[in-house]
């Protein structure tokens, strides 16, 4: 990690907790705080040293999670979601998926990744295969992150996957402000991280426990999908998971149990219809929750049990927010009310 967070020359990291050390460090520079981080961060230091600004202008190049209203955001982005002209009326899914592939990027072994910095606006990161597709959530939300200047991209993108869950009918997400701004690409992280539609069960596994997941909490996660639609032009697969795809239900659940799902005949990648109608479909990802002994005992509670899937959903899902970030101290936890 260190060698990717080099020294930017308006801000002074070498590390991420240096990083995070020095944005909430209060006044000017502090040679001490200076001085506890390596090499690049004096060079970094240097640079903006001999580039003449003062530290009243390197602030304007920052976020301060303490400025910014967050009900207001709140409603910014809520007033964002609906229109009938974007696929199914509503961005809420796209702009979930954006949270989920923003913070889903964590490793709990090395201790990088997840929504920190808001990365996945700079390419590499934006590129990568698993990406595909989130400039139009990111495009969609700049609005807001012009109205609010102090919020950091990391908190904007995943409050904007809170806002979507609990608009379109989901429970309460517990959230946090306080991610830090990253400036540079360098900071984004290696593609492979995110998981591959196209694999099985291990895959789907090795992905998730490596942010610190378990396989309750996987299996709650992947209910998720009730929401929106692959897309041809984006992963290459096709269509939505049920009927209703702007509408957070456990419908992911029942309806991978109810219906006979039979590989789609097509010029695409290998992917499921359901027998019946053709018109829903599963990723051979989805269906290793079906085929797997351990997944499939949470799939039958969660088709049961609604309410279950929604506590459980929303403890895993501010958790998947959370992954990496090292909130400051006196940052409250915030349960907006939902505004439809
Ligand atoms: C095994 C894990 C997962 C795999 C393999 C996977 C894969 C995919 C793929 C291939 C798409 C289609 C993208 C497109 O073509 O537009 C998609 C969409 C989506 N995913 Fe996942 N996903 C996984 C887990 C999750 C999780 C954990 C969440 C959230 C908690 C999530 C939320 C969504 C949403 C809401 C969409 C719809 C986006 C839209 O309508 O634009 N997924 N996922």
């Amino acid at each position: 990690m260190t060698a990717r967070l080099a020294a930017h020359h308006s801000r002074f990291y070498a590390s991420r907790a240096g990083f995070e050390q020095l944005k909430y460090r209060k006044g000017g520079i502090n040679p001490i705080a200076v001085g506890a981080v390596a090499g690049g961060l004096l060079a970094g230091y240097l640079l903006f040293k001999t580039s003449g600004r003062s530290s009243e202008t390197a602030k304007d190049y920052g976020t301060d999670w303490t400025k910014v209203d967050y009900n207001k955001v709140y409603k910014e982005i809520a007033d964002l979601l609906e229109d009938d002209d974007y696929d199914d009326g509503s961005y809420g899914p796209i702009f979930v998926r954006l949270a989920w592939h923003a913070s889903g990027t964590y490793d709990k072994h090395k201790r990088d990744g997840g929504s920190t910095g808001g990365t996945i606006r700079f390419h590499p990161e934006a590129s990568h295969g698993g990406n595909a597709g989130l400039d139009v959530a990111r495009n969609r939300l700049e609005v807001v992150k012009r109205n609010n200047p102090y919020i950091s991209y990391g908190d904007l993108y995943t409050l904007a996957g809170v806002v979507a869950i609990q608009e379109l009918g989901g429970p309460t997400i517990p959230w946090r402000p306080g991610r830090l701004e990253s400036h540079s690409p360098k900071d984004c992280t290696p593609d492979g991280r995110l998981p591959d539609g196209s694999k099985g069960a291990d895959h789907v596994r090795e992905v998730f426990y490596r942010m610190g997941f378990d396989d309750q909490e996987i299996t709650a996660l992947i209910g998720a999908h009730a929401l929106g639609r692959c897309h041809p032009d984006r992963s290459g697969f096709d269509g939505p998971w049920n009927a209703s795809p702007t509408v957070f239900t456990n419908f992911f659940f029942t309806e991978l149990i109810n219906n006979e799902w039979v590989p789609k005949k097509w010029n695409g990648p290998f992917q499921y219809v359901d027998k019946a109608t053709g018109q829903f479909m599963m990723l051979p990802a989805d269906m290793a929750f079906l085929t797997d002994p351990k997944f499939r005992v949470y799939i039958e509670k969660y088709a049961n049990d609604e309410q279950l899937f929604f506590k459980n959903f929303a403890r895993a899902f501010s958790k998947l927010l959370s992954l990496g970030i090292n909130f400051p101290k006196d940052a409250p936890t915030y349960e907006f009310k939902p505004i439809n």
